[in-house]
């Protein structure tokens, strides 16, 4: 069933996300991901079916692959365990739903780097630094770094996130769970992608949120998702140029060759790009995972 927005009136709304429709239940949450899409920070009018069934399960994926590595904020995961008054709206939620502890995230974004694109990319280019790392000489665009790099931003409910330094992170949060993050999203990150490229997809760079809770990190949000990732086909790799997206790149280029200003309310996506756009979800989660989705 395709999600463009819930409306569970008999349950407590609390947000509404680019992509996520947010319930509050007794101590939890209720994340639904639906199947928006957005392209250039706007969220587009059309929708993509099967999209927030991948988000989803993908997140589920990596959960479990890390449960060795850190904690997270999962309660539920599996529908039928989840209370009558949310279990009514099965037909909805069905894949692409979960309960979690409801958590105070830290206020930054955690982001690791392995490779040198986007906004990294740009700064690198004005003063051959990213988030107050030094780096060498002579990188190319998409390159990837001898090791990967720690660059969090801060997290802003509104308008754009800024890059902080590790200093500036430890003066919030203190050196010891500050490094201690440092070291497990770094952690994390390597065993994703040396997983992944397995798999065909380099894993550019991500974005974690973690919360603490009793003095335990935990991991929550979305994790690895190519809405949270840089996502590329491994076997089209080429430094020295911009990567195409493995999930979006019809999307952009559909809407960077078409009038729209990207800045007026988007247009709709035609039929094929949908269906593509559809299709390289489901295929980077069967890529990732060897399994087939059931939508
Ligand atoms: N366990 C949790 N406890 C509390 N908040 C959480 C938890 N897990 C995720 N969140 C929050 O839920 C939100 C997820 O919603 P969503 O991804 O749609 O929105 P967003 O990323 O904030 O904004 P957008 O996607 O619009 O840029 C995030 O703000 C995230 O910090
Ligand atoms: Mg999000």
């Amino acid at each position: 069933m395709l999600v463009k927005e819930t409306n569970f009136k008999d349950l407590n709304f609390i947000k509404k996300g680019k992509v996520r429709d947010i319930y509050e239940l007794e101590n939890s949450l209720l994340l639904i991901a639906t199947d928006r899409i957005s392209a250039f920070d706007f969220v587009l009018p059309s929708v993509i079916p099967c999209k927030g069934i991948v988000l989803n399960m993908i997140s589920l994926f990596w959960f479990e692959f890390f449960k060795n590595n850190v904690q997270n904020h999962l309660i539920y995961s599996d529908i039928d365990e989840f209370p009558e008054i949310v279990k009514k709206y099965k037909d909805e939620l069905k894949g692409r739903a979960v309960i979690v502890k409801k958590l105070k995230p830290l206020p930054f974004e955690i982001i690791v780097r392995g490779y040198i694109t986007g906004s990294g990319w740009k700064s690198y280019k004005k003063n051959r630094e990213i988030s107050g790392i030094k780096l060498p000489d002579g990188l190319k665009e998409s390159e990837k770094f001898p090791e990967p790099i720690f660059t969090p931003t801060t997290k802003a409910d509104e308008g754009h996130d800024m890059p902080v330094s590790i200093d500036d992170m430890k003066a919030v949060l203190g050196n010891e769970i500050t490094e201690k993050i440092k070291e497990k999203a770094i952690e994390i990150y390597n065993k994703a992608a040396d997983y992944a490229e397995k798999k065909g997809i380099i894993i550019a760079d991500t974005k974690f949120e973690f919360a603490v809770h009793e003095g335990e990190l935990i991991l929550i949000d979305e994790v690895l998702t190519p809405d949270s990732s840089r996502f590329w086909p491994l076997k089209e790799y080429e430094p020295g140029k911009t990567q195409n997206s493995y999930d979006k790149q019809f999307v952009r280029n559909y809407l960077l060759n078409s009038s729209w200003d990207r800045k007026s309310v988007p247009p709709p996506l035609p039929d094929d790009i949908i269906e593509k756009t559809s299709s390289l979800y489901k295929e980077i989660y069967h890529l990732l995972t060897g399994k087939k989705i059931d939508c």
